[in-house]
């Protein structure tokens, strides 16, 4: 099969959801610029929450920090989710939230030596899996609207060592089988439990879980934000999701948004 060709079987993913298909209405294209622009344009227009629009291939996809982000038909799984909240719900720890529905996902396909690199990576033996990008729009109800998109690697791909530009991991790494619906199905799953806490109590119950797949707990690191560069060690995550660093001038405590962390 020609690599550009794929196939995605939305009935399959239906009957992986079982009874939470309800809670999700997936669709599908084989080609679009990015599924979270995609979803956006969507939730202005008025799509209900649990509206998923996965792509075999984007042709603009989009990263954290106003970064491409590279995915291949049948190498990678980009999908996103609309999700609807109050206007009183604070949406602070949100994205992180996200990577533990992934991680625990995963984690049932006994996949191990899975972390979450703070604020929105997802490692697989200390080298990026994954990612995810959190969007808002108000909506028309009083309401908010998140657009939670999710990439991830599911098999090496001759491109992406020249342009990735740094290691990277791939789940075929771990488990060869694994489908895109079965994987889709498997976050959906996920997603929908970590959605249901973080309305109801907000991030702060979900602290201890994101905390026991911290990356970089304890190393030394360096933060860079508007072109400020300071180092610390690395410690928790707050109630808000903010990553508290221990530097030479005091306890830092840093939202996610625009910046990058790495070992020092
Ligand atoms: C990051 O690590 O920088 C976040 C990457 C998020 C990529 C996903 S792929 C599906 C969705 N559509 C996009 O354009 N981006 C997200």
């Amino acid at each position: 099969m020609p690599q550009e060709q794929t196939t995605f079987d939305l009935r399959r993913v239906r009957d992986l959801l079982g009874a939470q298909a309800g809670r999700f209405d997936v669709d599908h294209l084989r080609s679009c610029d990015s599924t979270n622009t995609q979803l956006l344009t969507r939730a202005e227009r008025g799509s209900g929450a649990g509206t998923v629009l996965v792509a075999d291939k984007q042709t603009a996809g989009r990263g954290r920090r106003g970064r491409q982000w590279h995915s291949a038909p049948n190498s990678s799984l980009t999908f996103s989710v609309l999700w609807r909240f109050t206007r009183e719900q604070r949406l602070e720890g949100l994205s992180l939230g996200v990577g533990i529905a992934i991680v625990r996902a995963l984690a049932g396909f006994g996949i191990s030596e899975l972390s979450l690199k703070w604020p929105n990576d997802i490692w697989l033996r200390g080298r990026k899996l994954g990612g995810v990008l959190v969007e808002v729009v108000h909506g028309t109800h009083g309401d908010m609207a998140t657009v939670i998109g999710i990439g991830l690697n599911l098999q090496r791909h001759a491109d992406w060592d020249e342009t990735l530009g740094q290691a990277y991991a791939a789940l075929d790494e771990s488990q060869a089988d694994l489908t895109r619906e079965v994987v889709l199905a498997a976050i959906l799953r996920e997603l929908l439990a970590v959605l249901d806490v973080f309305s109801r109590q907000g991030f702060a119950a979900l602290v201890d879980d994101w905390m026991r797949y911290h990356a970089m707990l304890g190393s030394e690191v360096s933060i860079e934000q508007s072109g400020l560069v300071r180092s610390g060690r690395c410690g928790g995550i707050d109630a808000l999701g903010r990553l508290e660093v221990d530097t030479d001038e005091g306890l830092l405590r840093i939202f996610g948004g625009e910046v990058s962390l790495r070992r020092a």
